[in-house]
Order: structure tokens, then sequence, then C-alpha cells
């Protein structure tokens, strides 16, 4: 640093041609910001300022240096490469300079591009053979990998050494290191002699994502993003560390190969030498190339590695030397940017909330940021562990990322830039909105409130479900409905809906009198709702649609149920540990029993499975088990056979008479077969249906 103040005065005290003292100083503010986020960014791998934030700043620079020539320099982070080397590593020449790429980011940078190479290359027609004959140029576009470049050199076919880019003059030795890669081919068939191999060495994102887990697990550094874990990684000083981690390797050039002619022709080349690559792909001309940034920027979510955009290159070599670079640029290589989808801002909060079945969901409050086009200033931090694992903290600059139409997260904070104000996060020791007790369910992370129907956020979100088309059907009761009825308090349990009447619902806003009316009798209707969707219908965790027919087959009333133990639960077949947990948990909270002691007295249907099980009906005696992937959701086939009087089974038994097999149906079909159980798929459903006089909805 003290290198570059001294070179920063020296052009300040020569500044000629008058340029104003402001501009030399942010001149000089920008050359220190970008030095600074340079050695962060390829040195120590902790960036604390996201790419775009970069950017900016570097093209703040090149817009003043282009405006006052006279503070133009050298050694200008807008005409060097890299980082300065500071390193540990052995420090090597580079047979030539590694040089970065111009970025374009929006198309007209491309067309400004294209127009150039074509000038040029026209310019030199006179002179050699090699200009587009039609007009148009033919390019290769690839995808930018997001990791960092290294350099490859084989002698007599034996890899010798690998490079990083360092200041793009210099490299670090890395050979140890980059010989533990797979990707990374030790031997090339023996007549290769002499060849650079240059690529990319990166993370795949679900290798990342594993790789993180267990730096947070053991209190390792948890890196932002795969770039970083690359770069950390590549960069260790003992080579069994490097060992252990997911690197990959993509080449996208090479130097020394004889005969081929086209970037194109290099890279299938050097996949016969057992490299993976870049794959590039021909576009004829400016308009092919900007179809196929729509292409990738469409896939980019489905690849299994970050991209930050496309590269296009001039795909005939003899063309790309008489292109040659401009400084630190080749004129033959654009990077055509993809919107970034990380940046770094301010956690100013974390705010907690509660959802339907109780549980506790932390999600950050950020200072606005665009990302990709999109104000985000929410993003989820999933569970307290999660958080701590992380070492989120309120105050912290994080990193915040939004990928495709996934909910924005935050992934790391930016430790580098704490001052000490920062407040580490606990969870509430008691729920946020009804203060009841808060459990931790052995092996899960979720941390949950006890407060069951008596808590006002789960309310909400409890009575529209229990109000919904699967659960007791009460038609009018939408979300909006629920929480106005919450709000004005005239419902705090769902067993309140039973006392309601028309006068209560009128003075609610956009009810009228006829509307208040059809809500009560949509909710006097739901009283007859058979007793197994009632227990649907109370949101128990772990308790859906087929838990509930379950439950009533065994507890033929909510009397039986409450009295049921953890043990009774468990000996039901289908039920689990953690459902049987569940039910018991819900039966013990007071309030709980309180509110099914009102739906009892309100006239709901608290037993029998009688209704549901033994209807009289045409299957009566069958009992029908559906497996596989149905045209509709299977539950919409048990509720059909159950109406008409068959039993459901969950898994095929002696008492099993009929299997239903959908698409992909394993075990179950398996063993109806060997026990010369009937199987049929959905069109012999229906018929064995019509052969017994049972006319089933289709
Ligand atoms: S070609 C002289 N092709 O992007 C041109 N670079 O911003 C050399 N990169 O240093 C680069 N994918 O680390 C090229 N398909 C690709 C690339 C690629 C990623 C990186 C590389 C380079 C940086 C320039």
């Amino acid at each position: 640093m003290r290198a570059m103040t001294e070179q920063v005065e020296t052009a300040a005290a020569g500044a000629s041609g008058g340029v104003p003292a402001e501009v030399l100083r942010e001149v000089d503010a920008l050359r220190r910001a970008l030095h600074e986020h340079n050695i962060r960014y390829y040195l120590l791998a902790s960036p604390t300022v996201s790419d775009a934030q970069y950017d900016r700043l570097f093209q703040h620079l090149q817009a003043l240096e282009a405006e006052w020539p006279a503070v133009a320099r050298d050694d200008s982070p807008t005409r060097t490469v890299g980082a300065p080397l500071q390193t540990d590593f052995r420090t090597v020449p580079h047979e030539r300079p590694m040089l970065s790429l111009a970025n374009g980011f929006k198309e007209e940078d491309l067309r400004a591009w294209d127009e150039r190479v074509r000038k040029l290359l026209a310019k030199a027609e006179a002179s050699g053979p090699q200009a587009p004959q039609d007009g148009h140029v033919v390019y290769a576009t690839e995808v930018k990998v997001d990791g960092l470049a290294v350099s490859l050199i084989y002698e007599d076919g034996h890899l010798v050494r690998g490079l990083t880019r360092g200041d793009g003059l210099s490299g670090e030795d890395v050979t140890l290191n980059l010989r533990t890669l797979q990707d990374v081919p030790w031997d090339l068939p023996p007549y290769v002699d002499r060849l650079e191999v240059r690529g990319e060495v990166y993370m795949a994102r679900d290798e990342f994502e594993a790789f993180n887990r267990t730096q947070a697990e053991r209190g390792d550094k948890v890196f932002a993003n795969p770039r970083n874990a690359a770069a950390g990684s590549l960069r260790q000083m003992d080579p069994r560390v490097t060992r252990t981690r997911p690197l990959r390797f993509l080449a996208y050039a090479v130097a020394g190969l004889r005969d081929v002619t086209s970037h194109i022709g290099a890279l299938e080349r050097l996949e016969q030498y057992g490299f993976r690559t870049t794959q590039p792909m021909r576009a004829d001309g400016v308009a092919q190339v900007h179809d196929q940034y729509a292409d990738w920027l469409a896939r980019r979510p489905d690849l299994p590695y970050d991209i930050d955009g496309m590269v296009v290159k001039v795909n005939a070599l003899a063309d790309q030397d008489m292109l040659g670079a401009v400084g630190r640029e080749p004129r033959w290589a654009l990077a055509y940017k993809f919107p970034a989808i990380q940046e770094i801002t301010r956690l100013l909060d974390i705010e907690v909330s509660v959802g339907r079945t109780g549980v506790l969901t932390p999600t950050a409050v950020l200072e606005p940021v665009p990302i990709a086009g999109v104000v985000v200033s929410h993003a989820t931090l999933h569970n307290a562990d999660e958080i701590a694992r992380k070492d989120i903290r309120i105050g912290d600059w994080v990193v915040v990322q939004r990928a495709g139409d996934v909910i924005p997260q935050v992934v790391a904070s930016v430790t580098e830039r704490r001052d000490g104000t920062e407040r580490t996060f606990a969870m509430p020791e008691a729920c946020p909105e009804c203060g009841s007790l808060l459990e931790r369910l052995p092996g899960q992370v979720a941390v949950r409130c006890t407060g069951g129907l008596s808590c006002r956020a789960q309310l909400v979100h409890r009575l529209w479900h229990f109000g919904s088309r699967r659960a007791m059907d009460i038609e009018g009761l939408g979300d909006k409905l629920c929480a106005a009825l919450v709000d004005a308090g005239l419902v705090r349990t769902v067993a309140d809906l039973y006392g309601l009447d028309a006068r209560d619902l009128e003075p609610l806003e956009r009810m009228g009198a006829k509307s208040a009316a059809n809500l009560i009798a949509a909710i006097d209707g739901s009283r007859s709702r058979p007793y197994p969707r009632l227990l649907h219908a109370l949101g128990i965790p772990e308790v859906g649609e087929i838990t509930a027919n379950l439950l009533a087959d065994a507890f033929p009333s909510l009397e039986t149920l409450e009295a049921a133990s953890r043990e009774d639960l468990e000996g039901i077949h289908g039920i689990g540990p953690e459902m049987a947990n569940a039910v018991v948990a819900f039966m013990a909270e007071p309030h709980n029993r309180d509110v099914l002691a009102r739906l009892a007295a309100a006239g709901l249907q608290v037993t029998g499975p009688v209704a549901a099980v033994t209807i009289a009906g045409p299957l009566e005696g069958e009992e029908i088990v559906f497996t596989g992937t149905l045209s509709r959701p299977r539950p919409e086939f048990q509720e059909e056979v159950r109406s008409l009087g068959a039993r459901v089974g969950e898994s095929v038994t002696k008492r099993t008479t009929l299997v239903v097999a959908g698409e992909a149906a394993g075990s179950k079909r398996r063993k109806a077969e060997a026990a010369g159980i009937t199987v049929v798929d959905e069109a012999g459903f229906r018929t064995w249906l019509r052969a017994r006089g049972a006319s089933a909805s289709e």
C-alpha cells in the first residue's frame, strides 16, 4: 500500500493539463479502493464488495481516465490484471501474458464490439485472406465460468507446471495443488510435445454447498460463493488440503497446437486429450451471438456451476492473431456479462414470524438492494441453527443471493467489514405472537410454538386451513377473511366460528348482508363433515389427510384419540414416531383440549370412522391399496373408494383385495403379484368399479 501512495502522490504532483484537484482525489480514492478489492478477491478469496459494485468502481475509474488522459497510468488497476504478487508460493513468469477480458453488459456493448472487430478485420483484408467475406464474423460462444484462471504447461506430454494468473505477467506455482484435481491430466498422448492449456478452476454448486456445510459445522470459514471457495482451496500451502476440496477444471484456451485453425477445433482437440472444455458453440454473426446469450441466460439456473456471463471469441485463430490485444484485453474476445445474482448489503434486523404449524422462521430485514432487476428487502435465513452456524449477526454486511425464482437468501456475512457494533441473534424464548412455550423436537432444527390453536399468528393460517376445501370445506372462508375475523377479535379459536352470527360479520369490510348470511350457512353446513375430515382440519403438525384417516380408523372418537399414548399411536401401521409425538403434544396442550371440547359441543362429528369406513356401499368388504403415480392425487382415489364402502390400506396385507398400481409402482405391486392379489392399472380400476356397479366419478 505504501508504494501505491507514493505513486499516486507523484502522479498528483506532476499532473498537467489542469486536472481539477477533486478529480485527482477521486481517481486516487478509486485506485486505492480497487487495489484493496483486488487483493481481497484474488489473494484472500474474501471480497468485501459484490462483483457488480466492483465493476461500477472500475467503470467509473475508466471513465475518469478517459476524460482526463493526464491522470492515466500504466499501473492503474484499469490497465493491470489480477492482484500484485504477495505470495508464499514461488512466482514464475508466464510464457505469454494471461490477459483479462473486456466486459459488455448490454446488447449495445456487444454490437459496438462486433462492429470494431469487423472494421479491423476489413482493414486487414488488403493484406490477408482472413477477413469476413459476407460481412459477418464467425464467432465461438461459451460459458464464462466463475472460478479462477490457471495455466498448465506440458512438456514431452507431461504436466510440468501449473500457475495461477497472478498479475498476468507472473503467476504462483501451484503445480502440486493442481495435480490433485481429477480433471487435470498428468500425461497427454506421447506425440504431444509442448503445450499450454488455460482454463478455469471452479467448484460445482452442489459440491460447494456440501463443502460449505462441513466448513460451518467445523466452525471453519464459510465462503460466500463457489468462486471464493475454489480460490481459497487452490491457494492452500498443503496439497493434502486441496485434495479434499471438490475442485474441477474446464479448459478454454490452448497454445502450441500446430494443426488447428479455429478456437472450436482447438478445444475439440483438448477433449481428445482428456480435458473437459467449455465446448464453444459456433455463431454466425452478432445476431446468433445474441440468441445464444439468451439461451445461456435461460439455462443458467440449471447448470451445475455458476457462470457470470458468456465469452464471445473470434473463431479463426489467424483472425485472433491479427486483432491482437490492447493493454490488458484481447480485441478478439468479449465477456458478455449476465446480471449479478449476488449483492452485498446491510442486515438491519432479524424478524421472527410464526407459520401455520407454529414453526418460527427468522427473516432477514435488509437495506433494500437491487439484484438482477428486483429490489430485495427481505431474505430467508431458514432457522436459528443456520444463523449460528454461519455466524450471521444483526448489523453485518451480508452477501444476499437471488437466483431465478428462488426466494432471496442470506449466504454469508462479510466478517471483514464488522466494526464491533454487530449483535448476535437469539431466537425468542417464547412465541413472539402468543407468548406460549416453544419446543424443539428431537432431531429437528425447527422451533415451534406450543400455543396451537390459541396462537394468533397460527390462528389465521389455521383458520384458513380449517375451512379449506379438503378440510371442513367452508365456502367463502378465504385467507383475507380469516385475517379480518382474527383482527376484529371475532375469532380466537376455530371453535369460535360456530358461535358467529350474521350480525357479527356485517361490520367487516366488504361484507354485505348476503355474503354474511352465506358464510354463516357454510359454517353451519360444515358441522356434518365426517370425523376424519375434522381431524385433518385441526392442522395437527405431521397429520395430513391420510394420517387423519388412519387415526380415525384406529381411534373412533376424539375422546379415544385424546387418551391415546405415544405407544398406542406408534402401534398403528403407517404412524411413525414423529407423528405420534406430534399428536400427543397437541392433545396435551390445554388450549387445544378446550377447543376440541367446544367443537364437540357445537355439534361437529367427533366420532366414528363408522361414517367413513362402514358406509354401506357397493365396495363393502374390499380393502384397496393405491400405489405408484396416478392421474390424480392419491387421497382423491382413497376418498372415492371410501365413499363407496371400501377400506383403504396403506400396505399390502392378507386383507388386501385389490391393488391399483400407477406408474413407477414398485414393491407393493411385486408383493401383491407374489401373493396372487389382483393388480390393476387405472383403466383396469375403472372397469373393476363398473363391474361392481360402483358408478364412480372419473
Ligand atoms: S478467455 C485472453 N474464456 O474470465 C482471454 N476466460 O475476465 C483469456 N474466464 O481470466 C480468457 N471463462 O479467468 C476465457 N470461457 C472462458 C472463460 C474465461 C472464465 C475467466 C478467466 C479470465 C477472466 C477474464
